[in-house]
C-alpha cells in the first residue's frame, strides 16, 4: 500500500509528519513497509540522511520498527489514532482466533452487580481516589505479594505505562519476555525505551537470559506471572527463586510483575515482588471479570506507588469509584466467582483439547495456562495464510517476538467445538510447508 502513496516533505520533520498523516488517514496500515530510504530520498529530491532522520524519529516514537532486511515497517499498534482509517482487522467470514480476548460468553454479567451498587452510590467530588473497600478486598486477594502500598490504575497496561514512566527515561533499557505481549512491546517502543529480550520457557523467563540483560544495563524487567501471552508460561517456584537470585546483585532494578490472568489462572502465584528495592505488581480484572472494567490493582514499594498516584493526580485523577465499587461487588458475588471458575475450566479444556489434537498429529504446541496457544511454525506468512484458507484468523508470531523463532498464536476466546478438528488439520499443514511438496499432486 505504501508503494502507491505519495509521501511529502523536504525536511526530516516534514517527512515524518507525512508518514503519520498517511497512517491516521488509512493510507498506511500496521505491518506496511515504508519505501527504502534511498528510493524515497530520490522521489522527494532530498538527501538520504534526511529520510533516515525522519525514519529514526518515527522509530523513536514507536510508530515504525526496523524489520531487518525488510526495511522499515509500521508497528502493530503505533501510538497514533487510526480513527480516520477503515481497516477491518479480520476479513468477514473468518473465525477470529487472533485477538487474545477473553470469551465474552464466559465473563460474569456486570448488569446485576451494577444494579445492586446503584442504590448505594453517593455523589462525590474531586477529593476521591482509591476506594478503601477495594483496597481492603485486594489485600486479601494478593496472597504472598506485600500489600502495604496499593493504588488503582485503569488496567494493567495503563499501570505498566505509569510504572515505567515513574522510573525510566527514553533510551533506558528494559528486559522484556521474548516472545512477549505485543501491546507491551509496542508500549516500550512508544516510550522510547530499548527492549532487551529474555527467552521464556514454560516456567517463565530464563534466569540466565535475565542475568545477561541486567549485565547489559537493563534498568527494569517486566515479568508475566501466569498465563504468559503468547506462550502460556507460568513462573514456577524454582524459577522465581532463580530470578530472585539473579536480581540480588541489582537491588536498584525495577521489577514489574503483570498478573493479568488473576483469578483465571490455574496455577499458584510465585511472586518476585520485593526482590529489589523498586518493584510493582499488577493484578488486572480484565481477563476474569471483563476488559471493560478497565481496572487493575497496583502493589509496590512506597516510592513507586506514590509516584504513580501523584502523577495520576495531574492527569486523569483517579479511576472512577463507580468502577471500583463494581469490582468490589463482583469480587464478593458468589455467582460471579462461580462463573470465573467455569471460565477457568473451559479455557483449560480448550487448551488441552487443541494441544491434544495437535500432538496426535505430530505437532507440539505451547499453552500451559491462559487463553492462547503458541504453535511454532517454519514460515509465519505461509502459516497464517494456510490457516486463513481453512477459515481461521490467527496472529503471526512476529507481533510478539524479538529474536525467538517463528510461530503463530491461536487465541481460544472464540474457539467453539466444531472448529477443533478443521483448525488442528489446518495448523498441521501450516506448521510444515514442505509437507505440501512431498504429497503427490
Ligand atoms: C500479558 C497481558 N497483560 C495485560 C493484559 C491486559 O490487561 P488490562 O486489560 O488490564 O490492561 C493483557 C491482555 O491481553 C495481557 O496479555
Amino acid at each position: 500500500m505504501a508503494e502507491h502513496y505519495q509521501f511529502e516533505g523536504s525536511t526530516a520533520a516534514g517527512i515524518s509528519v507525512s508518514v503519520e498523516f498517511a497512517l491516521t488517514h488509512g493510507h498506511l496500515a500496521p505491518g506496511d513497509s515504508l519505501p527504502p530510504v534511498r528510493q524515497l530520498a530520490g522521489e522527494l529530491g532530498v538527501s538520504p540522511n534526511t529520510v533516515a532522520a525522519a525514519y529514526r524519529h518515527l522509530r523513536d516514537r514507536g510508530l515504525v520498527e526496523t524489520a531487518g532486511r525488510n526495511g522499515t515497517r509500521v508497528r502493530q499498534r503505533p501510538p497514533v489514532s487510526a480513527r480516520l482509517a477503515a481497516h477491518p482487522s479480520v476479513p468477514d467470514g473468518l473465525a477470529d482466533l487472533s485477538a487474545g480476548e477473553p470469551d465474552t460468553d464466559l465473563l460474569p454479567a456486570h448488569g446485576p452487580a451494577l444494579a445492586r451498587i446503584a442504590t448505594r452510590l453517593t455523589t462525590t467530588g474531586y477529593s476521591t481516589g482509591p476506594h478503601h473497600e477495594l483496597l481492603e478486598a485486594a489485600r486479601t486477594r494478593l496472597g504472598p505479594v506485600p500489600s502495604e502500598h496499593l493504588t488503582v490504575t485503569a488496567g494493567a497496561l495503563d499501570g505498566l505505562e505509569r510504572i515505567l514512566t515513574a522510573h525510566l527515561r527514553a533510551g533506558d533499557r528494559v528486559a522484556v519476555e521474548d516472545p512477549g505481549w505485543a501491546a507491551l512491546l509496542d508500549l516500550v517502543a512508544a516510550l522510547g525505551l530499548q527492549p532487551l529480550p529474555v527467552p521464556v520457557d514454560d516456567d517463565g523467563p530464563d534466569a540466565q537470559g535475565l542475568d545477561r540483560a541486567l549485565r547489559q544495563g537493563a534498568k527494569a524487567v517486566i515479568i508475566t506471572s501466569r498465563a504468559q501471552n503468547p506462550t502460556g508460561a507460568v513462573v514456577s517456584a524454582s524459577r522465581a527463586a532463580g530470578l530472585r537470585a539473579v536480581l540480588e546483585p541489582f537491588p536498584d532494578v525495577l521489577v514489574v510483575e503483570d498478573d493479568h490472568a488473576a483469578e483465571l489462572a490455574d496455577d499458584e502465584l510465585h511472586a518476585i515482588a520485593g526482590a529489589t528495592r523498586c518493584w510493582a505488581f499488577l493484578r488486572s480484572t480484565s481477563k476474569p471479570y471483563g476488559p471493560d472494567l478497565r481496572l487493575a490493582v497496583l502493589a509496590g514499594d512506597a516510592t513507586t506507588v506514590a509516584r504513580v498516584e501523584g502523577r495520576m493526580r495531574l492527569g486523569a485523577g483517579w479511576v472512577s469509584t463507580i468502577l471500583q465499587r463494581l469490582v468490589v461487588e463482583l469480587w464478593s458475588d458468589r455467582s460471579a466467582s462461580a462463573r470465573v471458575e467455569v471460565a477457568k475450566r473451559e479455557y483449560a479444556h480448550r487448551r488441552l483439547r487443541l494441544g491434544g489434537l495437535l500432538r496426535a498429529r505430530g505437532v507440539e504446541a505451547r499453552g500451559r495456562s491462559g487463553i492462547n496457544v503458541w504453535v511454532p511454525v517454519t514460515d509465519e506468512t505461509y502459516a497464517v495464510t494456510r490457516v486463513r484458507d481453512a477459515g481461521f484468523a490467527v496472529a503471526p508470531g512476529s507481533l510478539f517476538r524479538v529474536g525467538t523463532p517463528p510461530a503463530v498464536r491461536v487465541s481460544l476466546g472464540k474457539l467453539r467445538p466444531p472448529m477443533y478438528e478443521p483448525l488442528a488439520d489446518a495448523l498441521v499443514e501450516a506448521v510444515r510447508p514442505s509437507r505440501r511438496v512431498r504429497q503427490p499432486v
